[in-house]
């Protein structure tokens, strides 16, 4: 099985925790297109989806799905999408793919997150893949610097030779060099320092239940 093959496969498999009749939050990027092309197939027994970005907006809509904005809703019982690094509690590495603030409300509102993706994001210790932070734009490199005093070395992401500008006009910043033993303590402290939008560390609440696409099977971890 290819990398795709393993995303296809447990996009396929997270249509069993959609609930019937509800809305469904849905994550960014290229697992959780994946999972909205499954979605399309059963759109008539959901009552419409929240989306984490204006890519997974217009993913959904092309499938004749209702996209609500958060503000319309008071609940989500599932959240669905995928991540960057996850490590055996759960935590989680995400906005590889820029999204990473949306995608924290839209959990943060979910009762459950179902994490989906391929084997290869399965780690001891989250770090390797390095941490994503949004960032006020002026704020930047006030923020690098204190991230430094982490041990962390952060860059500025670009795109097409300018900052990549997020969703919501901020500026990411990757830090590489972190080896994050006490995710949940470190998410807490870079919250605290002034520009920062979203720390990409998903630990404080990481997922309940992550798909891990093998070559020949799809796992399923389950958290407390
Ligand atoms: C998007 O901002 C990210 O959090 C994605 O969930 C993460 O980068 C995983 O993306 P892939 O499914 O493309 O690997």
């Amino acid at each position: 099985m290819t990398q795709d093959e393993m995303k296809q496969a447990v996009a396929r498999a997270a249509i069993q925790f959609v609930v019937e009749g509800e809305i469904i939050g849905v994550g960014t990027g290229s697992t959780a297109n994946f999972f909205i092309d499954e979605l399309g197939k059963i759109r008539d027994r959901i009552r419409g989806a929240v989306a984490s970005s204006e890519a997974t907006a217009s993913r959904l809509r092309g499938h004749g799905i209702e996209v609500l904005d958060l503000n319309q809703v008071s609940s989500i019982p599932v959240y669905i999408d995928g991540a960057d690094e996850i490590d055996a509690s759960g935590a989680m590495i995400k906005g590889g793919g820029a999204a990473l603030t949306r995608e924290k409300i839209v959990a943060s509102v979910a009762q459950r997150f179902i994490c989906i993706a391929d084997a290869s994001k399965l780690v001891q210790t989250l770090g390797k893949f390095p941490l994503p932070v949004e960032v006020i734009p002026m704020a930047a490199q006030a923020v690098a610097r204190s991230l430094q005093a982490e041990g962390g070395h952060a860059l500025l992401r670009m795109r097409d030779g300018a900052p990549l500008v997020t969703d919501n006009g901020c500026h990411i910043l990757d830090v590489s060099g972190l080896s994050i033993t006490d995710p949940v303590a470190l998410e807490s402290r870079i919250n605290q320092i002034p520009g920062v939008v979203t720390v990409g560390l998903f630990a404080r609440q990481g997922a309940s239940v992550c798909l891990l696409g093998h070559a020949d099977h799809v796992q399923e971890l389950r958290f407390a």
